[in-house]
């Protein structure tokens, strides 16, 4: 039988610290002997890169080209990057996936559930989603306050409430919903209670 690895998805509003939390749960898998392979999305990639150029532009796209984008940035992603990590056994612990997707351009009119099925024609569907929660008005103060920046067009106060309404509405068995608001050493702890929980799980039925 092909190796496989575990794919852990981080999910949630802007601000909700995503990276950090990713960098702390890396280095405790490898610490545990795990190989593992951080990403996110947008990619490094040439669809990702237009994305993040569009980023202060959105006006000049419509909302299914928007949708079209991210596919493509996505398909990509899987292609070049997921699959082969799983195969080779690894721990991928992704930057946002798909139900950025459908929370995002779900917000913008597309139907989540219709984004998240042509989704998992392709995708492979992660063994965990850390979906970190933050209001949204908590979200901008610290993209605002904490990082010194200013929003760029996904992350206006009234767009990320509609995004943080579908992401709160997901009912998933293979979602862990974590409060983004507590210190960063408690939501990692809270994390790997959540992750040792998935590997405990996952080796008792190997
Ligand atoms: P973000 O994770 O904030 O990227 P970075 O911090 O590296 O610049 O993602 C950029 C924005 O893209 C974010 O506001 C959410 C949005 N987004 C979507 O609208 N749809 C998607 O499918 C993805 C992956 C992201």
């Amino acid at each position: 039988m092909a190796e496989r690895g575990i794919l852990i998805a981080f999910e949630g509003i802007d601000g909700t610290g995503k990276s950090t939390q990713i960098a702390l749960l890396a280095d405790y898998l490898a610490a545990k002997g795990y190989r593992v392979a951080a990403t996110r999305e947008p990619t490094d990639g040439p669809y990702g890169r237009k994305i993040r150029s569009l980023f202060t532009k959105r006006c000049h796209l419509t909302a299914e080209e928007e949708l079209a984008l991210f596919m493509a940035d996505r398909r990509e992603h899987v292609r070049e990057l997921i699959l082969p990590a799983l195969a080779e056994g690894k721990v991928v612990l992704t930057d946002r996936y798909y139900l950025s997707t459908a929370a995002y351009q779900g917000a913008l009119g597309h139907d989540p559930a219709r984004i998240i099925v042509e989704n998992e024609k392709f995708a492979p569907l992660p063994d965990l989603v850390i979906l970190l929660e933050l209001t949204p008005a908590e979200s901008v103060h610290r993209i605002k306050n904490l990082r010194g920046e200013s929003l760029n067009d996904f992350e206006r106060e009234d767009g990320l409430a509609a995004v943080a309404a579908i992401f709160a509405g997901f009912a998933m068995d293979n979602i862990a919903r974590i409060d983004a608001a507590a210190s960063p050493v408690e939501v990692h702890r809270k994390i790997v209670a959540k992750v040792d929980e998935m590997l405990a799980a996952g080796k008792d039925s190997a």
